[in-house]
């Protein structure tokens, strides 16, 4: 297949124009025009400022910003979590530094390594959220392109200049409840840990719903299983300390939610089937498997 994506520039870093036929305004989903410093919204006005290379489209809140009743608790703190460097750079370098974590994110390369190998190569794939590209490597080589995208600037600015890849990258500010591309504009898109943090059905079923309005071909994205043994211990140890629940779901009810939106659920591996209750699905549509 030949490359429609530019050369990137010497860091390895392909600008937001690359893309520039497939944004769209996070808010009311128009066109958009690139500038300089900002791009701008050619219908309701709005103005996302382009700092250091990196476009900020993120619209911040959950629920309330789509027109459904805010819960009592929703994600909308968590969204502020890694937005200063340092925060970032703490939750990364654990990742790096200890020991059980450092072979999770190995098994976790595996397996993504597996499910982008069912789906073939890919023009463009999303990874939101990046956080600091801690994945990001083990699928970049299968992409022409890699949109790296958080709602947390902090993590946008650790991953850039702690990871590397040889695929062209770009880096936005985006949330997962208003993607800033149009419909069908990315061959895929891979959404690793973000689903155990939303404590509502609603803030999930609008995540899986953007995943796939942008997605052509697959959705990666991982979620806390129900039923995992890690989550049955923990519900049978509740009583005595007092842990809140997880934020489950079953595979079950991500099959139906898929299906519901014109997708089918064809894998779900456990990251282990002891130490970690995360579940990689592995959805596609019609034309998902190349
Ligand atoms: C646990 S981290 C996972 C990051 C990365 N996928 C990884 O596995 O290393 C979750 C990330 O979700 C981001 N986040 C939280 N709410 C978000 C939202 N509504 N849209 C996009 N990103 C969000 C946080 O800033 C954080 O970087
Ligand atoms: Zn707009």
């Amino acid at each position: 297949m030949t490359s429609l994506v530019p050369a990137p520039g010497r860091d390895g870093s392909a600008g937001i124009e690359t893309i520039a036929e497939s944004l769209v305004c996070p808010g009311c989903a128009a066109r958009v025009a690139i500038g300089s410093d900002s791009i701008d919204c050619t219908s309701c006005g709005a103005s996302y400022p382009l700092r250091d290379g990196i476009a900020l489209l993120a619209i911040r809140g959950t629920s309330e910003t789509w027109g459904e009743p805010q819960a009592g608790e929703q994600s909308t703190s968590y969204q502020g979590e890694y937005q200063r460097v340092d925060r970032a750079a703490a939750y990364n370098l654990s990742y790096r530094q200890r020991l059980l974590k450092r072979q999770s994110t190995q098994r976790e390369f595996k397996l993504l390594r597996q499910l982008i190998g069912r789906v073939g190569r890919s023009r463009i794939i999303l990874d939101l959220p990046c956080g600091g590209s801690r994945l990001t490597p083990a699928f970049a080589a299968s992409a022409d392109l890699v949109i790296e995208a958080d709602i947390a600037h902090g993590q946008l600015l650790f991953g850039r200049a702690e990871s590397s890849v040889t695929t062209p990258r770009l880096w936005m500010t985006a949330s997962a409840f208003h993607i800033p591309l149009r419909d069908g504009s990315v061959d895929g898109t891979v959404c690793v840990r973000l689903s155990h943090h939303l404590p509502t059905a609603a803030e999930r079923e609008r995540l899986l719903t953007e995943l796939l309005r942008v997605s052509r071909r697959f959705v990666i994205m991982t979620f806390f299983d129900h039923h995992s043994l890690k989550n049955v211990l923990r519900r049978l140890r509740r009583p005595l300390d007092r842990q809140p629940p997880k934020m489950t779901m079953t595979t079950a009810r991500v099959a139906e939610l898929a299906q519901e939106r014109g997708a089918r659920l064809v894998a779900a591996p456990p990251l282990s089937r002891i130490g970690s209750g995360h579940r990689y699905a592995l959805i596609v549509k019609d034309q998902g498997i190349a």
